[in-house]
């Protein structure tokens, strides 16, 4: 592990039995609590499209609306969210997906992004890649090439990243 490897993973708590029993939850509320940490994480998420044109930043609620942001910023690119059923006001597209604790819907405005335009996605961690497979699913209907996508954290036995490599797209992680 390098410097920066093993300052973003000391930054991150570990939670037994959260949500539910089993489960150790990685939480990252301790990184972006840590002004050096948030700084190294947004750094190091960009670094792979710097220079780059990227059209649109799409983040996944929750966690992925405070990193897609800072991210969206540093990369000059606009920011959609893909946010959990019922939250987005106007028309939108919708998925249903499983992930490690449950299964859930999301949706998307159906005009944030035009057809043909260049989209990372941007989450805390990909797990078992329900979440981000149904997010490039949706991004896709609606014409979205989807370019990338990153996470601060990659939780390698649930093969997530695999599903979302086999659809072509390529990942980013920080942490293991
Ligand atoms: C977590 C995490 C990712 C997803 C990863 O969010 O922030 O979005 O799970 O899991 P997966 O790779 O198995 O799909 P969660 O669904 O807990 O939502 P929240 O951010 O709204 O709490
Ligand atoms: N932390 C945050 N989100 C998650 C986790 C976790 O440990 N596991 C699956 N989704």
């Amino acid at each position: 592990m390098d410097n920066t490897t093993s300052e973003l993973a000391a930054s991150i708590r570990s939670i037994p039995d959260y949500p539910k029993p089993g489960i150790i939850f990685r939480d990252i509320t301790t990184l972006l609590g840590n002004p050096r940490a948030f700084r190294r994480a947004v750094d190091e998420l960009v670094q792979p499209y710097a220079g780059t044109k990227i059209d649109k930043i799409a983040g996944m609620e929750a966690r992925g609306f405070i990193l897609g942001g800072a991210v969206a910023h540093q990369l000059s690119s606009g920011f959609v969210p893909i946010r959990k059923k019922g939250k987005l006001p106007h028309d939108t597209v919708r998925i249903a997906y499983s992930l490690e604790y449950g299964v859930d819907e999301m949706e998307m405005h159906r005009d944030a992004i035009e057809p043909g335009e260049k989209v990372i996605l941007v989450d805390d961690l990909i797990a078992t890649g329900g979440t981000a497979v149904g997010a490039t699913k949706l991004l896709r209907q609606i014409g979205a090439e989807v370019v990338g996508a990153c996470f601060v954290i990659d939780l390698p036995d649930l093969g997530g990243r695999r599903k979302l490599e086999e659809l072509g797209v390529s990942v980013h992680t920080l942490v293991e």
